[in-house]
């Protein structure tokens, strides 16, 4: 029988996680076991504060379904989500960056033609996104799609609320000049839910729980790497602490404020407007 002790259990797990069929998933195992190994000896973690852990994963579990993902919540205000992003959209320089998905986002989203009002009779200031969608050697992306979607003024999200049509999210394509229009309302600095145990965690610490004004978008074309971004509005609050690291500098974008009148859309708006003009640069996929 082998005998365990503190300073070989970390080696005999690893051993044991090694067996995995898989080579990346022994690789990511033995990885795994190591590390957790040495942060429990590090921060010589006691028996009350592992239980502790557990109850908050359990928690964390418990809480999360197909509308509430507590887990990506956790994985957004750890930095982690973040981490992999930016480890895996390595883009060429010019092209628009990547940032984190969110909770958020539902597929299947209703298709709308150029300038179509995605906010409907959510109420809010009119804005309109508009601009091209690009290759990086400045080629129009035409027929590229804009899956968009976004939070209403009480910073809640369709996938937070009890609605049956689609709300602040639409599909737009980029014309065959590689311009698109987007019409929706002025999004709102919003709060992660704090109703749960990610924000039990964060209550305990100085960490500000918000998110800087932004609209999410996810473009694909063929031919190109997919991307996920947001537009931030310049000048918005929380853009410096931002509790899901997700601000960029190349994502923030200026809401020029317009009095009524002719629109980007070629229609008209009886009441002030907002216009933030943005370029999508996408990265072409490598060769294969
Ligand atoms: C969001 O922007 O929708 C979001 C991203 C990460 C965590 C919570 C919300
Ligand atoms: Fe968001």
């Amino acid at each position: 029988m082998q005998l365990v002790t503190e300073d070989n259990i970390t080696a005999l797990a690893e051993q044991r996680w090694a067996t995995a069929k898989d080579p990346r998933t022994a690789l990511l195992m033995t990885a795994l076991v190591r590390h957790l190994h040495d942060f429990a000896r590090e921060v010589r973690l006691t028996e009350a504060e592992w239980m502790a852990a557990v109850q908050w994963l359990t928690a964390t579990g418990q809480i999360s379904d197909e509308k509430r993902e507590e887990f990506i919540l956790a994985s957004d205000v750890l930095g982690l989500s973040m981490l992999v992003v930016q480890m895996n959209h390595r883009f060429e320089e010019g092209a628009t960056p990547a940032t984190v998905l969110g909770p958020f986002h539902i597929d299947g989203s209703p298709e709308l033609g150029f300038g179509g009002d995605m906010s409907d009779d959510v109420d809010g200031t009119p804005l309109y996104f508009t601009g091209t969608v690009r290759s990086l050697d400045g080629t129009p992306v035409a027929g590229a799609v804009l899956d968009v979607w976004q939070a209403d003024a009480e910073g809640a999200y369709e996938a937070q609320l009890d609605v049956d049509e689609a709300r602040l999210r639409a599909k737009y394509h980029a014309e065959p000049d590689g311009t698109y229009c987007v019409r929706t309302i002025t999004p709102k600095g919003y709060s992660i839910p704090m109703d749960g145990p990610v924000g039990a965690l964060i209550g305990q610490t100085g960490i500000s729980h918000f998110r800087p004004a932004h609209v999410h978008f996810l473009l694909t074309a063929e031919g190109f790497e997919p991307l996920i971004t947001h537009l931030f509005e310049e000048g918005a609050e929380y853009l410096d602490s931002d509790v899901v690291f997700g601000t960029k500098q190349e994502l923030v974008v200026s809401f020029e404020q317009h009095a009524p009148g002719p629109t980007p859309d070629g229609g008209s708006s009886a009441v002030p407007w907002v216009l933030a003009v943005y370029d999508f640069v996408l990265q072409p996929c490598a060769p294969q």
